[in-house]
């Protein structure tokens, strides 16, 4: 392999939103073929996507009275009146295409007994929209999306390559870092157009949904670009994580008729929530309970952790089978709890940020010729709280959009320069790349193990920047990941060059720390309480002084805090009531 790859462009993460990205971008032709190259740190159905478990949202039939404006006003009102409401609007206007797009590539949708795609019940919805696949969504939609990939001969897979930063000049995208992890090469990548589309930061908390290799190597290679990332102080927690590991058990489970119950076997969301109950928003309902909890009305689990239960036992044997085959087997595996014969412990878990690399409606960036798209893009569909199956819809429009418009910016270069794009790289910042990995964090000194200085970090956030948050709780986060952060831990033990994942960890532990500094000192900023992020000192939305995004840059001295305006089109902001 040269030291040197040209593709026309690249795109980075394998997830959902990546292999959409990759389809559209090949499907843009013009008359001429694109070279697209798609990198990933994983092989591709190891990308987190595949363990998207209860479905993607979308207005298919109009039987019961389903319409666009019901979906885009429910994602505008889950995302407690941020989310930027044309892009609600775009999400619901190009998300039946998806659906039915994918059905015409395999995916094995469930039906209903009269053939068609069949829809089940998610959280804030006002109508069934949650398209899916028994239980086990992201993976089929994994398996469509690749195969499809694999018929196009301009896409070429790099599994298992982690990119370390973006080159650029003058604001233009000109291509990657990386490193070939097979033998420890070093190559740089040259593109007029880059497509990011790593996914979400949720490994910066220690009980969450997200694989381990889910940590926030592409926000961090946006920060160190330049570039801001928007609204990251509102971390989702899904209600129903089980314990200890986190696993998801998916809101599906709610949406075919579990409930939650409480020490005292009683339904608690009736007090919260009196008309959704287990179905309203997952802020609203972890939220309820944390304060069953704090009520003393949950259970022990024997980690110690205090968590409520799920009860699906009254759905049946056949029913459970049928349509929650995979959490059936999750809970018998990693709980020993057959939901079948008895409820299973679950607790609010880490599940997803809304926050990701600021972009506009097409996914653009800051930069010329970058783009991102899926869950580490914020293009602001989901504001201060995503509604659950919002997105998986979210990675297929935005894949598909962002494909397409970085394609037909290729393709302009191409033609503007007779077909034979030329990119000079800044030799400077190649030379500065490899003195911060390889000097800083290959050969460093550190004597602090690192993979301590994770654990200390991900314990920290669960503890400081849970469901609840306050001043005192978030500035003892902060206080504690400057001192990890500061602290001498950045070294490699091993010293092979071949697959050396000690290496990659490492870089990944030195973006988790700038990215938790964002979301602590982001949620320190906002003293309201919206959507995900609830402060115990400030426990009302206050429209007057924070009705805007948060933007955030890395500066030489940390990070610098901007605001950015929302965008309204029909929906004034109202009380949110379930
Ligand atoms: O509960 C779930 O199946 C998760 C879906 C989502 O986060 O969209």
């Amino acid at each position: 392999m040269p030291d040197v790859i040209d593709h026309d462009i690249v795109i980075i993460g394998s997830g959902l939103a990546g292999l959409r990205a990759a389809i559209s971008a090949a499907s843009v032709t013009n008359g001429k073929k694109l070279n697209i190259g798609v990198f990933s740190k994983v092989q591709v159905m190891r990308s987190h996507s595949v363990s998207a478990e209860g479905g993607t949202a979308a207005v298919l039939f109009d039987d019961d009275g389903d319409n666009k404006e019901s979906h885009v006003y429910d994602t505008i009102k889950g995302s407690d009146f941020l989310g930027d409401q044309d892009v609600a609007e775009r999400l619901v206007d190009n998300i039946p295409f998806e659906i039915y797009q994918l059905d015409r590539w395999g995916m094995p949708w469930s039906r209903r007994d009269d053939g068609r795609i069949d829809q089940r019940k998610f959280g804030g919805y006002s109508y069934p929209r949650a398209t899916y696949a028994q239980d086990k969504v992201g993976f089929y939609e994994m398996q469509t999306l690749y195969d499809t990939s694999l018929k196009y001969d301009n896409i070429h897979f790099y599994n298992e390559w982690f990119c370390t930063s973006i080159l650029h000049d003058d604001n233009n995208f000109q291509g990657l870092t990386a490193i070939e992890m097979k033998n420890g090469n070093f190559v740089k990548i040259k593109a007029p157009a880059g497509i990011i589309c790593t996914g979400g930061a949720g490994r910066i908390f220690s009980f969450s949904t997200y694989a381990y290799s889910s940590t926030p190597d592409g926000l961090d290679m946006c920060l160190r670009a330049g570039l801001a990332l928007k609204d990251m102080e509102f971390v989702q927690f899904h209600p129903t994580g089980i314990l200890p590991s986190g696993i998801l058990i998916t809101e599906g489970a709610r949406g075919e008729g579990g409930y939650l119950i409480n020490n005292q076997n009683e339904r608690f969301m009736l007090k919260y929530a009196p008309e959704k109950l287990e179905l309203a928003p997952r802020d609203v309902v972890s939220r309820s309970m944390i304060q069953e909890i704090q009520a003393g009305r949950g259970f022990e689990h024997e980690s110690g952790l205090e968590c409520l239960k799920l009860d699906l036992t009254h759905l049946g044997d056949e029913k459970i089978k049928e349509k929650l085959a995979g959490i059936r087997e999750i809970g018998i595996k990693f709980s020993g709890v057959d939901i079948v014969d008895e409820p299973i412990e679950i607790r609010p878990v880490c599940h997803y940020m809304m926050g990701g690399i600021h972009t506009d409606i097409d996914g653009k960036t800051e930069m010329n010729g970058l783009w991102a798209a899926g869950e580490a893009a914020c293009n602001s569909t989901h504001g201060a709280n995503r509604l659950g199956a919002n997105s998986t819809s979210e990675c297929l429009v935005w894949g598909r959009i962002t494909g397409e418009v970085a394609a037909k910016y290729a393709l302009s270069k191409k033609e503007s320069s007779s077909g034979n794009i030329s990119i000079t790289l800044n030799n400077q910042q190649i030379l500065d790349e490899e003195k911060r990995i390889f000097d800083n964090i290959f050969r460093g000194r550190g004597q602090v193990n690192p993979y301590e200085v994770r654990k200390e970090l991900t314990d920290t956030m669960d503890a400081k920047a849970y469901v609840y948050r306050d001043e005192k709780s978030l500035m003892e986060g902060l206080k504690k990941t400057r001192e990890l952060k500061e602290s001498a831990w950045k070294h490699v033990d091993d010293n092979s060059k071949e697959y050396n994942t000690n290496f990659t960890n490492v870089m990944e532990i030195d973006a988790m720390l700038r990215t938790a500094e964002i979301v602590l000192m982001g949620a320190i900023n906002r003293k309201e309480s919206r959507g995900a992020h609830a402060r115990i000192d400030f426990p009302k939305r206050d429209d007057v002084n924070f009705l805007k995004h948060t933007l955030a840059y890395y500066k030489q001295d940390g990070p610098v805090l901007d605001w950015y305006p929302v965008t309204f089109t029909r929906y004034a902001p109202v009380e949110r009531k379930y």
